[in-house]
């Protein structure tokens, strides 16, 4: 079983950086077979999706080269954990668009979302759940909330002592639907 912890931001020094590589960490130590990767979006500079192909009817086979290698990438997991900021009450444009860039690769695999934000990205969130829905995504109940006001400490990331273990729970219950999807 193969999971993606996806940095959902494209910002130079952006402040998702270290909470991904934060869930990322305790990912790594859990035991099981299941392998984590931290997949930076910013990696793969998905240009604004312009193409006349529905990236849906593409079927993986898609025109731009960036493009195509995100999509290898994204396809090669059985779940995902989206680590999305907030902007404008909302989810980040740049996410969005990378993941309307993509169909088949999405369709049917369980995801999971950390937020972060002055209310830990719960707006964000919700509007990922709808997003996620067309593509037939399971998701997975349990989130990741981590605040500005609790979370940062004079600019610097000092999460709450409550979080390793809430992650752990948020990855026991993806883990668990993907296992239960691949039968
Ligand atoms: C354009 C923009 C809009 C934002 N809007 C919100 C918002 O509506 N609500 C919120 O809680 N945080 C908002 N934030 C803060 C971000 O959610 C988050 O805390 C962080 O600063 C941005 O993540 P990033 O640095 O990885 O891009 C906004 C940040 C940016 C850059």
């Amino acid at each position: 079983m193969k999971i993606a912890i996806i940095l959902g931001s494209i910002r130079k020094e952006r402040a998702t950086e270290p909470v991904a590589k934060f869930i990322d960490g305790i990912a790594q130590q859990r035991d099981g077979d299941v392998t984590y990767e931290l997949v930076d979006l910013a990696d793969f500079d998905v240009p604004l999706l312009t193409s006349p192909v529905h990236p849906m009817v593409a079927n993986k086979n898609h025109d731009d080269e960036n493009v195509q290698k995100w999509s290898d990438k994204i396809d090669g997991f059985d779940g995902y954990v989206f680590v999305t900021p907030e902007y404008n009450h909302g989810v980040p444009g740049g996410f969005k668009n990378a993941v309307d860039s993509l169909g088949q690769e999405w369709v049917g695999k369980p995801v999971a979302f950390v937020g972060h934000g002055s209310v830990g990205g719960v707006r964000a969130i919700e509007q990922w759940r709808q997003v996620v829905a067309n593509f037939s995504m399971p998701v997975v109940r349990a989130e990741l909330n981590f605040s500005g006001f609790f979370d940062w400490n004079d600019g610097e990331f000092t999460p709450a002592e409550r979080h390793p273990g809430e992650a752990n729970e948020m990855l026991d219950q993806l883990e668990a639907l993907v296992a239960k999807i691949r039968g």
